[in-house]
């Protein structure tokens, strides 16, 4: 077992009131609240810390408290005794911010939060532009000298290119580029970035990280859960813009863009746009050969029933929403040229894995009979994101026993068995990293417009196509178009988990 190195220095976030919008939403109760409750419980938050949740549903302090917090745990942590508010209102009421500017004004002269502000959006999109002008009317996205005033915003940062833009020109009419966080929880996974210390703490990997040696690329984002309660928002996002633009084309960018000379934000954030960049966009009509969709329908066992996307509350009896997207990408650039990338995710796939699996080519030559070589595929690199964080290198062995056979074997490494530390949760490293003003993990502006730039012409041209959506039954690997993309190439998904 590794000891953690002492010299690490512990991070912590500064004096603060943490603000979050929507805060009697879902995503605020799974998981901003239990990572709140988590940095207070690893002493990463100070005394002077603070936290105010702002929603329409009428709520007092006590209530707020009661429901959110003491339900976590969080009853016994000094830094949040005392400091938790509520202020309930419309986000398009100027006295809902007139209240909280009051609300944080008291909180900095009874706490010593210190005039520092992190705005946390978690409301449903159509709720941004009225909290950003809200916050502005109120002169709440000016922080006085020495203090921050920060915006956290939660995806989905528009619907397309253009919406993206016109969120953009809302967001800096008020703040500043360096005020604003957006967030993709994926950067917040330390196996996503382990992604980087994989590939640039290490000599052995770059030699072979490219057109030479890499015959393919495949990441997944498989899911066992349906929508869920989710019906009402997925049925305006589906699979593309949900998990594709954002997570997928992420973890793709960590995984295929060029060494950074630094890991400072701009250093790293200045590589992901240039491979985003690089990504060859689909025209009209090639769109069928390298894009498949895909809804699930009604499947299980009998025992495991599981109901079909169009039975689930809040969907459209006759909706064309996907609940799976594959793509085949090219990367125009030298590193990767001719080499194709496979993505695909999914609802109700038969296993909930995500992980980024390169395939390398096969030997030129090979001077074993072809008889003995019936189990060996080709070797792979398989960066496992969760769950059974870890990486696998898979390679042909020679089976004991008098004859010479191959066979594939794989070589493991588990971050449960490696390493005593916990990983926080995802959230947990991003809250405190927009606490501590480091802007690394967060997407910047151009990087949310070059990911809509590589799905939009995919959504658009859905959009218009009006025949059947493909579907799938639910715990199967998706629709029956998916092979065929890539058998199109010879090729097959591999299916880690599920039934091969
Ligand atoms: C969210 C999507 O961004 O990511 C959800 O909106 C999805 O639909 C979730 O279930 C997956 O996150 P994780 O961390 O469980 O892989």
């Amino acid at each position: 077992m590794d000891k953690a190195p002492q010299l690490i220095q512990e991070r912590s976030a500064p004096p603060a009131t943490l603000v979050i919008f929507g805060a009697s939403g879902d995503l605020t109760r799974r998981k901003l609240i239990p990572a709140v409750a988590s940095l207070a419980r690893h002493h990463r938050l100070p005394r002077e810390f603070a936290l105010v949740g702002v929603a329409r549903t009428a709520m007092s302090d006590e209530q707020f408290a009661d429901s959110a917090i003491n339900g976590r745990g969080l009853r016994d942590h000094p830094q949040l005794d005392g400091g938790i508010r509520y202020v309930s209102g419309g986000y398009d009421d100027p006295d809902t911010y007139k209240r909280l500017a009051e609300t944080l004004d008291s909180l900095d002269a009874e706490r010593g939060t210190a005039g520092n502000r992190l705005f946390y959006l978690s409301t449903p999109a159509e709720a941004f532009e009225p909290v950003i002008n809200g916050l502005a009317g109120a002169g709440l996205n000016h922080a006085r000298p020495g203090s921050f005033a920060r915006l956290v915003i939660e995806k989905p940062y528009g619907r397309d290119l253009a919406t993206a833009r016109e969120l953009d020109a809302i967001v800096h009419s008020s703040f500043d580029e360096p005020q604003v966080f957006r967030i993709d929880h994926y950067l917040g996974k330390d196996t996503v970035q382990n992604v980087l210390a994989l590939r640039f703490a290490n000599s052995i990997f770059q030699p072979i990280w490219d057109r030479s040696w890499v015959d393919h690329v495949q990441i997944t984002v498989a899911e066992t859960l349906g929508v869920g309660t989710r019906g009402g928002f997925y049925e305006s996002a589906g699979a593309m813009r949900d998990i594709v633009q954002n997570h997928v084309l992420q973890v793709l960018a960590l995984a295929l863009m060029e060494p950074p000379a630094s890991f400072d934000a701009e250093g790293l954030r200045n590589e992901k746009v240039k491979l985003l960049q690089a990504i060859r966009l689909p025209t009209d009509r090639d769109i069928a050969d390298l894009a498949v969709r895909g809804q699930y329908t009604r499947g299980g066992t009998r025992d495991d029933l599981m109901p079909g996307y169009r039975d689930e509350p809040g969907v459209d009896p006759l909706s064309r929403t996907e609940t799976y997207a594959a793509m085949r990408l090219n990367v125009d650039n030298w590193r990767w040229a001719g080499v194709p990338f496979y993505v695909r995710t999914g609802k109700r796939l038969p296993a909930r894995v995500t992980e980024v699996a390169l395939q390398f080519q096969r030997p030129p030559h090979l001077p074993i009979p072809t008889d003995q070589l019936t189990e060996l595929d080709a070797d792979a690199l398989i960066l496992r994101i969760q769950p059974d964080e870890g990486i696998s290198l898979r390679f042909g062995a020679k089976v004991p026993g008098h004859s010479f056979r191959v066979r594939t074997a794989s070589m493991d490494f588990s971050y449960d068995k490696t390493f005593r530390e916990e990983s926080p949760e995802a959230y947990e490293r991003l809250l405190l990293d927009a606490l501590l003003g480091d802007p690394t993990l967060f997407i910047r502006t151009d990087e949310v417009e070059q990911c809509w730039r590589i799905v939009d012409p995919i959504i658009e041209h859905w959009a218009k196509d009006h025949s059947p959506i493909p579907t799938y039954e639910a715990a199967s690997w998706g629709p029956t178009d998916a092979d065929r993309l890539i058998g199109r190439s010879g090729r097959k998904w591999r299916n880690p988990g599920g039934d091969a």
